[in-house]
């Protein structure tokens, strides 16, 4: 197959890119301004609206991953850059898709667990509601972006990944250091659930679900028992045989990391991978602790 990917030089991207290399011809959709380009690698731009539409009548699979990172304090600015990279990004893929004469057969579209917002300890699944606040209505929106390429008939995957666990990128990577120096602990009550999965993983949920003719729509992209952050907090130092005795109480966590604090640590999202389950797909790195002593190595 041939497959067009967006966001192929981030974390996500890399590591989806060698999944599928060994069996399929994956080819790198880049921003004009992205500091990864390569000659071979097909130019767009989301930001003005432009794209080539050859590109993707010779792709029989787009896998869409752009968009702006959310690793640091948002301010208004980083917010909006935040929300327009991934709606006018995906709008502009999607309406171009919709335009094709042979359309790609499938999309698999990156979203986020996000979109189930602050949940206490409530079984989140698909066909859960969604919840409020700032990720939630952006998540909403993106999901929305893609139906155009649904209604011109594509089969779309529309992935809600939890917080990917990796030591190149993401939660993980930015909580070694604290943890490393004996320094972490749990985020504010250390009750919220954080649902995750890892690396390798979730790049083979992208590579089963372009394979799996019968999912479509929202997939919850998590491991199957999903922690609360007080367990998350005692299986990292477990694996890094460090103490975690320093909470981080929220007013802290919101003082240094503001809106971002509360809606990435605090809120509490308990997401099952119903559909994943019922397709039978099989975890490599079901368990917390081998998982993170997988993604640390
Ligand atoms: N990592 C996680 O824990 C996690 C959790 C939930 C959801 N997700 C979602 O999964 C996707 C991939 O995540 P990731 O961790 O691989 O992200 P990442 O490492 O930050 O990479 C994202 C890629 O998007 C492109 N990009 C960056 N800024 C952009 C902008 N302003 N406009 C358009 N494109 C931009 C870049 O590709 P080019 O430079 O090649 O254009 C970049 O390599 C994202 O949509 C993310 O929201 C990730």
């Amino acid at each position: 197959m041939q497959i067009l990917m967006t966001g192929a030089s981030g974390l996500v991207g890399t590591a989806t890119r060698h999944q599928l290399l060994p069996n399929h011809e994956v080819r790198r959709l880049v921003r004009s301004t992205s500091s990864n380009r390569a000659v071979e690698d097909v130019v767009w731009d989301p930001q003005s609206g432009n794209m080539d539409r050859q590109c993707l009548e010779q792709a029989d699979v787009v896998v869409h991953l752009a968009g702006e990172n959310l690793g640091r304090r948002w301010n208004s600015a980083l917010k909006q850059q935040i929300r327009d990279s991934r709606i006018l990004g995906t709008q502009l893929l999607c309406e171009t898709i919709a335009k094709c004469e042979s359309p790609p057969r499938v999309l698999i579209a990156a979203s986020a667990i996000g979109y189930y917002g602050h949940r206490g300890d409530e079984e989140l699944i698909e066909s859960s509601s969604p919840g409020s606040g700032f990720l939630a209505e952006l998540v909403r929106d993106w999901e929305a972006a893609t139906e155009p390429a649904k209604a011109g008939g594509t089969r779309v995957v529309n992935l809600r990944i939890g917080v990917v666990l990796s030591k190149d990128g993401g939660a993980l990577k930015s909580m070694l250091l604290p943890f490393k120096l004996g320094l972490g602990g749990i985020v504010g009550n250390g009750r919220q659930f954080w649902s995750w999965i890892e690396l390798s993983d979730l790049a083979r949920v992208i590579e089963f679900a372009i394979q799996t003719e019968s999912l479509s729509g929202p997939v919850n992209a998590v491991a199957p028992n999903p922690p609360t952050n007080r367990e998350f907090t005692k299986a990292l130092g477990r694996t890094l045989h460090r103490p975690t005795v320093f909470p981080m109480p929220a007013f802290a966590a919101k003082l240094v990391l503001g809106e971002m604090a509360q809606e990435l640590l605090l809120a509490s999202a308990r997401v099952i991978p119903a559909k994943l389950t019922e397709h039978d797909f099989e975890y490599q790195h079901a368990d917390l602790d081998e998982a993170l002593r997988h993604a640390l190595m």
